[in-house]
């Protein structure tokens, strides 16, 4: 234990925001998966930027490296200590939960790092404005987490992803000092884009602590369609004529096996009379009762085998059920290998109909789960069944996506899960480059370490 360290965090944070007993750290040091876990020397809550940048400073005098952590909702170990690393601390931000008032002229809202994506929704939502990105773990996700990992979710086709959502950033840089451009100019051509290259860097740059962050008209109308189809490529054509639609929010798409796991699990009952090997959730809003143009599209879709409409908020809910409740499913069954990925759209129904053989071959009585962003190009790949350091189903799926022309993360991230395979996807250039620009953020590599570059960089 580093007693100098701690007393000097202590000092600058408060003794009740340096958490060192075992069983307090003990949920801030393991992923939610429960494959990434690693110990900390303490757990540190600063409640103020001038906090984060003094926590940093007494780690660099200690030496001691820093993983930034948010709601701790990340897939790929980005957010836990490192299991080799010799000394390091978890630095949460929760604490930074400040909410700005909602400038409805520019349709913008400042929020700290620390703020739900729950609350956030909420908060532009009371100012009769919505926050478009929407995912699974509203509750616990946070804005700076958020952000450093460019969180994708349920509303991509239509709003974009995070980077997407921030017109300004404030960040504390591995040296103490400040980065702040929360002004909110929409238009800002004065050099690089600093805001947009923190976005997706995953702590490794410098330590997000608040956001400026566009808002959206509030859609007064809703519509959802579970969809029953006969395979993928029936599903993908659906998709593109759904397209038509400027309403069109969401278009996930699950699979029979995964949904059967999901009833069981949750205890729900099946979604149609008869079970259908593909299913999509399709939602459109807007400020015009979306439904018939939504019917419109779908009566000239032969593809569609089976139809469930809701528009009241419970019964929109229910048609979500089956898919919010996959993660949760797969992870009861074991520790999942989940592997994010996206491709091309012309390729996606060939790799579904391959890493289905790849799985069966390369891990032997595995369950594989599948599903995901349709209408991103984005497939959930899980496999659970192999040891969690058994990689070889791994290196088999990634290698097809690489194949295929495909990216090994589509939202998730790299973080420690992914690194080794980084390359595959990442040209050498832009390996190189991305090497410099750590560097120049992060001379002494003191932020997380260990995720997204390849060993040694
Ligand atoms: C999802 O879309 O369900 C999320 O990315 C979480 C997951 O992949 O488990
Ligand atoms: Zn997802």
């Amino acid at each position: 234990v580093n007693e100098p360290l701690l007393a000097a965090l202590r000092e600058v944070v408060g003794p009740a925001h340096v958490l060192t007993e075992p069983d307090v750290r003990a949920g801030y040091e393991v992923d939610w998966t429960g494959r990434w876990r690693g110990s900390a020397e303490a757990v540190v809550r600063p409640g103020n930027v001038a906090e984060v940048a003094a926590v940093l400073g007494a780690s660099a005098a200690a030496g001691v490296t820093v993983v930034p952590q948010g709601g701790n909702t990340g897939l790929v170990g980005g957010g836990v200590p490192r299991a080799d690393a010799v000394s390091q601390i978890v630095l949460s931000l929760v604490r930074l939960d400040e909410r700005g008032r909602v400038d409805g002229g520019a349709a913008q809202v400042s929020a700290g790092a620390g703020v739900t994506l729950t609350q956030l929704q909420a908060h532009a939502g009371a100012a009769g404005l919505m926050f478009a990105v929407d995912l699974t773990a509203r509750q616990s996700a946070t804005v700076g987490g958020m952000v450093a990992t460019n969180a994708g979710g349920l509303h991509v086709l239509r709003y974009g992803s995070m980077r997407a959502q921030v017109v300004g950033i404030e960040a504390v840089l591995a040296d103490g000092s400040v980065l702040s451009r929360m002004g909110g100019l929409v238009k800002d051509n004065s050099g690089y884009d600093l805001a947009g290259l923190l976005c997706g860097s995953e702590g490794t740059l410098a330590v997000v602590t608040g956001a400026r962050l566009r808002l959206w008209p509030r859609p007064t109308h809703r519509v959802t369609a579970l969809l029953g189809l006969a395979d993928l490529p029936g599903a993908l054509s659906v998709l593109s004529r759904l397209r038509s639609l400027d309403t069109l929010e969401a278009v996930e798409v699950m699979f029979d096996d995964g949904i059967e796991l999901v009833c069981a699990h949750a205890q729900l009952a099946a979604p149609f009379s008869q079970p259908h090997p593909c299913v999509l959730v399709v939602e459109c809003a807007g400020l015009d009762d979306p439904t018939n143009d939504l019917a419109g599209v779908l009566s000239g879709c032969p593809e569609v085998l089976d139809t469930a409409v809701a528009s009241d908020s419970g019964g929109r809910q229910r048609l979500w059920s089956w898919r919010e409740a996959h993660t949760e499913a797969v992870n009861a069954l074991g520790i999942p290998h989940k592997l994010d990925v996206s491709l091309p759209a012309q390729r996606m129904a060939e790799f579904e109909g391959e890493v289905r053989a790849l799985v069966t071959s390369v891990a032997l009585g595995s369950r594989l789960v599948l599903w995901g962003h349709l209408g991103d190009g984005n497939l959930h790949v899980n496999v659970v069944g192999p040891p969690p350091d058994d990689e070889s189903v791994d290196e088999a799926v990634l290698r097809l996506v690489a194949d295929l022309g495909g990216s090994i993360s589509a939202e998730h991230g790299i973080g420690v899960a992914k690194r080794r395979w980084l390359s595959l996807t990442r040209s050498s250039a832009d390996v190189a480059v991305m090497t410099a620009v750590k560097r120049a953020f992060d001379p002494t590599g003191m932020l997380n370490p260990g995720v997204l570059l390849p060993a040694g960089r």
